[in-house]
């Protein structure tokens, strides 16, 4: 059902291990740097969780083009936490504990909520965090883009995660409605606790992290207030997500209706035609960045 292929990408080289990546590589911005390194640490054992939710109903599948984009969907999921975890390494050189981290997420994802709750409920997280990540990725990547003035190479891996999120956003809601037969009431308000979930945990780790950093109670509170308001506030990141994340409460919603990503063809003309997914992130920063 999707706009476009989906199309595992491996073994790709974002260069995560150079050694003249800034700490703070978004902005020069302690509080924007850290909160994406958060997210980086959620995402391996967040998309194992997700592979592992899809795969329960994999045998239930009967339409032989969902079954081919549940395949893919997970080789995309499984490349997203190789590249993470690549990138998480930067971390642990940084002394921050991501092995501490990774375990708390797995904890969390796989000995309580995978082991208590049943796979329709674990799969409608599943739904609702890819509506938050393809919501993200056109909030990231659409007009005048976040990641403009940021480390070349982290916004080509963000770019490269963000385009595969928006390939592969309705695999999870198709399976979801169609083969898991979930309804409206369980799939709202799987949204509403993942998001919850999500932001708890994003904003706990970043506090962790600033504070391994060495930034003291006061400074890293009011790091805290101007990064909440970059996240929270009018024109911030989520504040310009809301109209989009909102869709997903309409009864009738279907994720193709927000439609591709503008920027998409962009990133994958420049990508097809160099194979360099930094050429390709870098064609997505604004007109005149
Ligand atoms: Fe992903
Ligand atoms: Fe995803």
């Amino acid at each position: 059902m999707s706009h476009h292929p989906i199309v595992p990408r491996e073994k790709l080289d974002f260069q995560l291990d150079s050694d003249d990546i800034p700490q703070y590589w978004f902005e020069g911005d302690a509080f924007k740097s850290r909160y994406f390194d958060a997210m980086s640490t959620i995402f391996p054992e967040g998309e194992r969780y997700f592979i592992s939710c899809v795969r329960d109903y994999r045998d239930q599948i009967t339409d032989p083009q969902l079954k081919a984009e549940v395949k893919d969907f997970m080789r995309q999921e499984g490349q997203h936490g190789i590249v993470h975890n690549q990138y998480n390494d930067r971390l642990r050189k940084q002394g921050i504990d991501v092995d501490m981290l990774e375990r708390i997420q797995h904890h969390l994802l796989f000995n309580i909520v995978r082991k208590r709750l049943p796979p329709h409920v674990t799969l409608a997280d599943t739904a609702a965090a890819e509506h938050l990540t393809a919501t993200m990725a056109h909030v990231l990547f659409e007009g005048h883009s976040q990641l403009d003035h940021v480390d070349p190479r982290i916004r080509a891996m963000y770019a490269w995660h963000a385009m595969e999120e928006v390939e592969h956003k309705a695999v999870a809601f198709d399976v979801l409605q169609k083969v898991a037969k979930v309804g409206y009431t369980r799939r709202v308000m799987a949204l509403v606790i993942v998001t919850l979930g999500f932001n708890l945990n994003a904003l706990l780790t970043t506090r962790y992290m600033l504070k391994c950093d060495g930034h003291g109670f006061f400074k890293r509170l009011g790091l805290f207030a101007k990064g909440l308001w970059w996240l929270y506030g009018p024109g911030g990141v989520y504040g310009r997500m809301t109209g989009l994340y909102l869709q997903y409460f309409k009864p009738g919603f279907h994720p193709w209706q927000q439609g591709q990503l503008k920027s998409y063809d962009v990133w994958l003309d420049v990508f097809n035609r160099t194979g360099d997914p930094i050429a390709a992130g870098n064609a997505l920063r604004s007109q005149g960045a």
